[in-house]
């Protein structure tokens, strides 16, 4: 993988906009700071996520599981909800083939179909449930903590619905993957004698794709789990070097840093030109924005920092948003996540008789025609003085992913350092949290009226 980053300099763009091309020897004689922060922080115990480029023993388990047990069954259902559940449909969208769970099973390979319910609406709860033969399906529980409300809630229910179609023998149709020694579901994992992977303690939930939470789905549909673990041990590789030009999550981490304090750039967009990469934005956001949205810097001091992150797809958002990058406030850096060679393509027929306005098309690829997309928004936006970069992959597959995957990870670990806050904890989410208890009449928590304010209505 490779980052383009010269269009976030003004000399790359319309010479008024733009971090000024001195900014860089700025940020490169700060770079000693921050990596040493990071290395020492990493003795200290944080960034645990660096671990798992290396993790035979679990590998070695999730191999037997998926091999073994899981082969038994048509249908893998997988509960859990933010870090326990978007990395892993990053994964299926990345590298399974489009509609998975319509294909027959030869078109399948005779792995099973793949559900994620992330959600407590009852209505997609229900249809799943509906449509899903229990005595077919594996069902596999995910939370590190082992006690968040919506994935139990999901698991309650779902649990009922195995009981009642097979008894006793529901316990064999779960696998739970969750914290080694704590929450209610490593209790009821001992308790039941269920199936239990392990959350590696230091890895927190929108760093865990790698570890047993995205491993053992994505093994469980044939994904490749050792590319993409190779692929992730090339980015490690380069995240330890000490120079910034030649660490490229540290310099993307460090030009979105600089570009937002110094120049508001406070949006940073994350623009794939495959559909296929359309969940890994969405788990792209989950990671910028937990980690980095902070009211408190790591000194105490009240900041109420953090970047925006925002979701698009190319060509399609070409027709939606980009009108907003182009000619809006300049208040974002893009990144466009581009894959150099298509496993397929399609050839747009030549045919005579098109009219004149089309026949530009004839005989041409639709990856060329994304490619030239892709190349002419970038130019254009950079024409316009819209700071942006590119992040290259030569091909989609299970080491690229890997790679990508570990690199966001790595920029993320490094943008805390940059901006001074926490990137792996979540303060913020706790009120919700305990209001929702309460709400619900969880023992310890005092309801507090949670309806709209009287009035105000139109
Ligand atoms: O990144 C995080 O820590 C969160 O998004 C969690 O993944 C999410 O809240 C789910 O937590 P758990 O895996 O404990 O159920």
């Amino acid at each position: 993988m490779k980052l383009h980053y010269g269009r976030v300099f003004q000399d790359r763009l319309d010479s008024v906009h733009g971090l000024p091309r001195a900014r860089l020897a700025e940020l490169e004689r700060r770079f000693g700071d921050i990596h040493a922060e990071v290395r020492r922080r990493r003795e200290g115990g944080e960034y645990g996520f660096y671990q798992l480029g290396e993790q035979p023993v679990a590998v070695q388990q999730i191999r037997r599981f998926a091999e073994g047990v899981g082969q038994a069954f048509d249908h893998v259902l997988v509960l859990g909800i933010g870090g326990s559940a978007l990395g892993m449909k990053a994964l299926l969208n990345a590298l399974k083939r489009p509609g998975w769970n319509e294909l027959d099973d030869e078109g399948r390979e005779f792995f099973p179909k793949l559900t994620v319910l992330d959600n407590v609406d009852p209505t997609s709860v229900a249809e799943v449930l509906r449509r899903m033969d229990p005595r077919r399906a594996l069902v596999n529980v995910i939370s590190k903590s082992g006690g968040t409300a919506e994935t139990m809630a999901q698991y309650l229910v779902v649990r009922q619905w195995l009981e009642q179609a097979l008894g006793p023998k529901a316990t064999g149709h779960l696998v739970f993957t969750t914290d080694p020694a704590k929450g209610a579901l490593r209790e009821i994992a001992q308790k039941d004698g269920i199936a239990a992977l392990e959350v590696p303690p230091a890895v927190g939930g929108r760093f865990s794709v790698l570890s047993p939470v995205g491993l053992l789905p994505a093994a469980l549909v044939g994904i490749d789990i050792e590319g993409l673990l190779a692929g992730a041990r090339r980015a490690l590789a380069k995240a330890e070097n000490a120079e910034l030009l030649k660490n490229p999550a540290a310099l993307y981490a460090g030009l979105h840093w600089a570009a937002d304090t110094a120049l508001g750039a406070r949006v940073h967009v994350l623009m794939p030109y495959t559909d296929r990469l359309r969940e890994f934005a969405e788990w792209y956001r989950q990671l910028w924005a937990e980690s980095l949205g902070k009211a408190r810097d790591r000194r105490g001091q009240d900041v109420n920092l953090g970047p925006t992150p925002v979701g698009a797809v190319g060509p399609t958002d070409q027709h939606s948003q980009v009108q907003l990058f182009m000619e809006g406030p300049h208040d974002k850096v893009i990144t466009f996540l581009a894959v150099d060679r298509f496993n397929e393509d399609v050839t747009i027929p030549a045919g005579a008789g098109l009219p004149a306005d089309l026949a530009y098309l004839g005989g041409k690829s639709m990856a060329g025609l994304l490619q030239a997309e892709y190349q002419a928004t970038a130019a254009a936006l950079s024409r316009m003085g819209r700071m942006n970069c590119s992040l290259h992959l030569e091909q989609l597959d299970a080491p690229a992913l890997g790679e990508a995957i570990m690199f966001f990870q790595l920029a993320t670990g490094y943008a805390g350092v940059w901006y001074g806050v926490d990137p792996f904890d979540q303060p913020g989410v706790e009120l919700g949290k305990k209001l929702t208890y309460a709400a619900m009449g969880r023992p310890g928590y005092t309801a507090e009226p949670l309806g709209l304010p009287p009035g105000d209505v139109a």
